[in-house]
């Protein structure tokens, strides 16, 4: 039978790779999720098949067997599953094989965190399965340190939403704290279907940082300022100020070049629709739009972003973070 563990996706709604550098950010656990389900086996491997990608393949140590798809990808997709699920086998006296299978709908390379949600599930359902009592503390730790094999540099945002979920306010010094979202948020996501690499974008950044450090202080600065005045329209319930802060930030992000054209078209087509404000979220260069919208022109925003190329859907926020389904 096995375990089954989810994790919910994310969407920074301020802050993304200004928090890198220790600016704060505004994330929201979303209404979409990574299931992943794990089994014992007789051997003393680890299995992995993700049936959402078509890639399957076998971990004997640190020797690693492509089964189906392309090997490659599948090791940059398995390996931050392979160390987190090794951390709980640590934890766990006796040596055991295991059999991993995810599923997800959340889309991969899309900036949403579908990384991250597949190895904070995989830890959960690791540790339910094998008596190993973790906390969300744990989760977030174990996760983080897995997303550190492949992003390089990360702030740790993506770990901690999608275990504890909600609304929060991220930074790297202080840590999480909720944030206190009373009302929906009606925000449409377009994606892009341009997949890039978070750990390469981040590298970007980091070049225009050091090459332009006196003009970067700025934006970062501005990056701040954004994101204070926003936890203040939260507060308010204040849609039109988020809108127009998300088009401040999104410029901020053009700035240090991680927009592309995907986004602009996407961007200009939401706000000519009628969307209070839209800005990419996460890495950039690709992956996902959010625009903010009135509930009343939600639909019309998605149409909008629709014929532009994009693919839209209605985003919700999800107090849940990681949970085992099934045990
Ligand atoms: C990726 O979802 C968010 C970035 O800010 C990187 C990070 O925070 O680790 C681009």
């Amino acid at each position: 039978m096995g375990v089954v563990a989810s994790a919910p996706a994310k969407i920074i709604l301020f802050g993304e790779h200004f928090v890198v550098y220790g600016e704060p950010a505004i994330v929201l656990a979303i209404n979409k999720r990574a299931y992943v389900k794990i089994e014992t086996t007789h051997d003393h491997n680890l299995h992995l098949r993700s049936t959402t990608l078509n890639l399957s393949g076998c971990f004997e140590g640190n020797s690693f067997k492509i089964e189906q798809g392309n090997a490659r990808e599948a090791r940059i997709r398995f390996e931050p599953v392979k160390h987190a699920v090794n951390s709980v086998l640590e934890k766990n006296s006796k040596p055991v094989g295991l059999d991993i299978e995810i599923n997800s709908s959340i889309p991969a390379g899309a900036g949403l965190g579908s990384s991250a949600a597949v190895v904070a599930a995989s830890a959960a359902a690791a540790g339910a399965l094998l008596d190993v009592k973790l906390s969300k503390e744990d989760i977030f730790r174990i996760t983080y340190e897995a997303e550190k094999v492949v992003h390089g540099n990360p702030s740790g945002v993506d770990p901690a939403i999608s275990t504890f979920g909600g609304a929060i306010i991220f930074q790297v010094d202080t840590g999480f704290k909720p944030l206190d979202v009373r009302e929906e948020i009606p925000l449409v996501i377009g994606e892009t279907g341009v997949e890039r690499s978070t750990r390469a974008q981040v590298e970007k950044v980091k070049i225009i940082v050091e090459k332009y450090p006196r003009i970067v202080e700025n934006i970062m600065k501005a990056a701040r300022e954004v994101v204070l005045r926003a936890i203040d329209a939260f507060k308010e319930n204040d849609l039109e100020t988020l809108g127009a802060l998300m088009n401040i930030n999104h410029a901020l992000l053009y700035g240090i070049g991680v927009s592309d054209e995907s986004l602009e078209w996407l961007a200009n087509a939401a706000r000519k629709a009628g969307a209070l404000g839209a800005k990419l979220t996460g890495a950039g260069g690709g992956g996902c739009l959010i625009a903010l919208s009135e509930n009343g022109k939600l639909q019309q925003v998605s149409e909008a972003i629709q014929r532009a190329g994009g693919i839209p859907f209605i985003a919700r926020k999800t107090d849940d973070g990681v949970r085992i389904e099934r045990s």
